[in-house]
């Protein structure tokens, strides 16, 4: 899939695109389809439609995450930017959008803007009115999975390199929790793979990043079974997804959306549950499902700030800076590289 030998990229309107093998693909979703606990990772979601759905729940009454994060940089983005460097080169991970970042460019003027998101078409759509936005500002964009591993692409660092850039300080840049997708091991080696990036650029590279935090279940979980049914639908789209990469024939509407808060774990799960006894069938595979089976689809870790900067330091970062919301939901860190 990613980049530990970067397959050939094309390069169309300054979006570089990693297409993942389909044949790869498919032998991953019909692994985690036929494992005892059936899985799909939640890599899924991210067709066209599922980052709409996405930015949907983003603005649910019920899914605080964005709007306590948004609310965090807007109280102390001023003091944030006596921390992080000017003229840097911001590298958005799961840009989607690229809203986040957009709203800092005028405090932190970077060099230049790298957003790096799964969905390649979502992404170049994105950037479309953002290049009219800000004309002198480069802006590369890369379609890539970075969820198994990452790094910045050979081409990627070479067009830094062609605009001079290639030791300007980085800004790693992972906000909405998006690391809450990966489990303690999988967070720490994505965080070490970030410090790399980072130590790869000029002196005051960083990380910035944003962490939901553990709290009351009543918070919790209806951010992820919200009553419009926003967050069920952007659970079922996985399955259209899935049908359009592997050939299957799931019916969303014979699936739940089931959500809860794993307190052992600190995390919340994302499942969908047959409605009733149905095989699915692709080529080359089926599998058949009793009412109430599930197939996992996401997991999102809720931290405690002390566990999560113990954590960034073990990535090796150095001390990190942390700022959060007057109700203690959110946290933004500042890791220094
Ligand atoms: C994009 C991974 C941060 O875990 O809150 C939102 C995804 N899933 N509602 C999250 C999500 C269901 C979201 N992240």
């Amino acid at each position: 899939m990613p980049s530990s030998s970067p397959p050939p990229s094309t390069l169309t309107e300054g979006v570089q695109l990693y297409q993942a093998d389909p044949v790869q693909l498919q032998a991953e979703l019909a692994a985690g389809l036929l494992a005892p606990h059936a899985s799909v990772s939640p890599k899924f979601f991210y067709d066209r439609l599922g980052s709409h759905l996405f930015d949907a729940i983003t603005e649910l009454p019920e899914y605080y995450p964005t709007r306590t994060e948004a609310a965090i940089f807007r109280q102390c983005l001023a003091d944030m930017a006596q921390h992080l460097p000017a003229q840097a080169v911001w590298i958005d991970l799961g840009a989607g959008s690229c809203a986040k970042a957009a709203r800092l460019f005028g405090t932190v003027n970077p060099a230049a803007y790298v957003p790096v998101d799964i969905s390649a078409a979502y992404l170049t759509q994105a950037l479309e009115p953002l290049r009219r936005e800000h004309p002198d500002l480069p802006m590369l964009g890369v379609g890539m999975d970075f969820s198994a591993h990452w790094a910045l692409p050979a081409e990627a660092q070479g067009w830094l390199a062609d605009r001079g850039l290639d030791a300007a300080p980085r800004c790693v840049f992972y906000p909405g929790s998006s690391i809450g997708n990966f489990g303690p091991d999988d967070a720490l080696r994505l965080l070490a793979e970030s410090h790399a990036v980072c130590r790869a650029g000029g002196k005051g590279s960083g990380l910035l990043i944003g962490v939901d935090r553990v709290k009351d279940v009543g918070l919790l979980e209806p951010a992820y079974d919200d009553a419009l049914g926003v967050t069920a639908a952007f659970n079922r789209n996985l399955l259209l997804h899935v049908n359009r990469q592997l050939g299957s024939d799931f019916n969303p509407a014979g699936w739940d959306h089931v959500a809860f808060f794993n307190r052992e774990a600190s995390r919340i799960e994302m499942h969908l549950a047959a409605r009733r006894p149905q095989t699915v069938r692709w080529p080359g595979g089926q599998r058949g499902f009793e009412t109430g089976e599930r197939i996992h689809t996401e997991n999102s870790y809720k931290w405690q700030p002390a566990a999560f900067a113990d954590l960034l330091q073990r990535a090796g970062f150095g001390q990190p800076l942390h700022w959060t919301d007057p109700q203690g939901w959110f946290s933004v860190f500042w890791a220094p590289a």
